[in-house]
């Protein structure tokens, strides 16, 4: 139920296991497209998995309900739970698929709760479910779970067919062989499913999300202050994440997070605290962090230009990462709400984003459309690279010459060379992290001159 991010890579990655699957939602344009294999979100494989499947009757698109669910032996929910005003999350199409299920279901049945739902709200479910089919005079046996999702925009299909784990919440032990069953192929190396009680499974979701939120936020605070100190906070991120209790993923400083999940999910939790009496100050911390970081551009901006108004920036990239069209709580928009309300102007280009893009944006008379990234630069005073797609990394610097009205460049992604930049006479503005390249040459340059070196050589010569 929900054939949206999660429920489409969810359904797509079962059917290809041979499993026969519905994915079923009320949004009658979204099962049209999807019926002639259309996915109405970017996202790498996921429209060759729908297109196979279907082609091999494993898998179906429906918004007729009551009859996807009237024999559904599993029922998996992963509708939306966006963020309410107060930061709490909107449980309210989590409660109206089961409202649904309640209703139509013919059989015993697996309900399953994908959604990033409140701590406690699973078990809400349940009894709501139950309470319908008791009106009903029928006796089905509900098993429920709590199985949270992982996946990172992107990478979904590889997320899910290779997970690092799955957290499954369950209350019985038919609940649990039936998810063994549905997951074997998925896990066949190291059977990476962690059981446990359905409070906890929900709660893992949030901790983990929450988690790798706060690393980014004191990333981003170990990196400015590295700027202020002149530390190199590529180097403190090696030397730190090489300690194998902290690790070396999801420590890249940057312009902040965005996306439908880190803001969303350490909102929620934030309000689940409260309402226990737990004030999270931790995590509020991490989204005021979180909030600062986004305006880095913009202020260094300001920095070099003093006042804006009147100026035009052209900016490359709107999604909230790379491969991904998501714009939801991207730092593109916060800096082109700041450009805009200091009386500059943006043009704007993504590879992928741009329908997204000119829903959100459509209304802002000061931001241009382009169709190219370079229509952007062509009399701009400026180019800001927001968001890390590789065509970025690759740049014709003549021409970017030629059209750019004055050379500057700001990259919030730091996916360019400030040597060959300033040599060609562009003034550049990269944050703190620094691209591959100029890491490894760098790293070579430490071994090479360090004792570590020559005892590796050494060792390497005599063994
Ligand atoms: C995230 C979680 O990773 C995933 O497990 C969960 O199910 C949904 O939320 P996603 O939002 O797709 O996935 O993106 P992710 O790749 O995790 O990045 C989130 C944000 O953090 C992005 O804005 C990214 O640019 C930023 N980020 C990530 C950093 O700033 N530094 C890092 O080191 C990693």
């Amino acid at each position: 139920m929900g054939a949206g991010y999660v429920g489409l890579v969810t359904g797509a990655c079962l059917a290809d296991i041979n499993l026969d699957v519905t994915c079923v939602d009320i949004d009658e344009d979204k099962i049209n497209l999807l019926k002639k294999s259309v996915v109405p979100f970017y996202e790498p494989a996921l429209e060759e998995i729908i297109k196979r499947t279907t082609e091999k009757s494993k898998l179906a698109f429906s918004t007729d309900i009551r009859k996807s669910l009237q024999h559904a032996n599993v029922i998996i929910i992963a509708v939306g739970t966006p963020s309410l005003e107060d930061g709490n999350a909107d449980v309210q199409n989590v409660f109206a698929a089961a409202q649904s299920i309640g209703a139509y279901i013919n059989q015993d049945c697996l309900v399953v709760i994908k959604s990033t739902v409140p701590i406690g709200t699973t078990l809400l479910i349940k009894n709501e479910i139950q309470n319908i089919i008791q009106k009903r005079k029928q006796h089905f046996n509900v098993d429920i779970a709590s199985n949270p999702e992982f996946l990172k925009e992107g990478n979904a299909v590889s997320d899910f067919t290779k997970p690092d784990r799955i957290i499954i919440g369950v209350e019985t032990e038919h609940a649990k062989n039936t998810f063994l069953k549905i997951y074997k192929p998925f896990v066949l190396n190291q059977y990476p499913i962690l059981f446990m009680d359905i409070t906890s499974a929900e709660m893992t979701k949030y901790a983990a999300n929450a988690m790798l939120a706060t690393r980014i936020s004191f990333m981003n605070e170990i990196a400015n202050l590295c700027e202020a100190v002149k530390a190199n906070v590529n180097m403190v991120r090696m030397g730190v994440g090489s300690d194998n209790r902290i690790g070396s993923k999801f420590l890249y400083s940057g312009i902040g997070y965005g996306g439908s999940c880190f803001p969303k999910d350490v909102k929620a939790i934030i309000k689940t605290a409260e309402k226990y009496g737990l004030p999270f100050e931790l995590l509020k911390a991490v989204e005021s962090i979180n909030h600062q970081q986004k305006q880095l551009l913009f202020k260094k901006l300001m920095n070099h230009f003093k006042s804006i108004e009147g100026k035009v920036f052209a900016i490359w990239g709107l999604a909230f990462k790379a491969h991904t069209d998501d714009i939801r709580e991207a730092p593109s928009l916060t800096l082109i709400q700041a450009i805009t309300d200091a009386g500059g102007y943006t043009k704007v280009y993504d590879p992928v984003a741009m329908p997204n893009a000119e829903t959100q944006l459509k209304h802002n008379p000061a931001v241009t459309f382009c169709q190219t990234a370079n229509d952007t630069i062509k009399d701009a005073n400026a180019l800001l690279i927001v968001t890390e797609w590789p065509e970025f990394r690759i740049l014709d610097l003549q021409i970017i010459k030629t059209l750019l009205k004055e050379h500057v460049i700001f990259d919030g992604r730091n996916l360019l060379n400030k040597d060959e930049l300033n040599q060609f006479g562009f003034t550049y503005y990269g944050i703190v992290m620094k691209n591959q390249e100029a890491l490894k040459t760098e790293i070579a340059k430490i071994l090479q001159s360090s004792e570590m070196w020559t005892y590796l050589m050494d060792s390497y010569h005599k063994t």
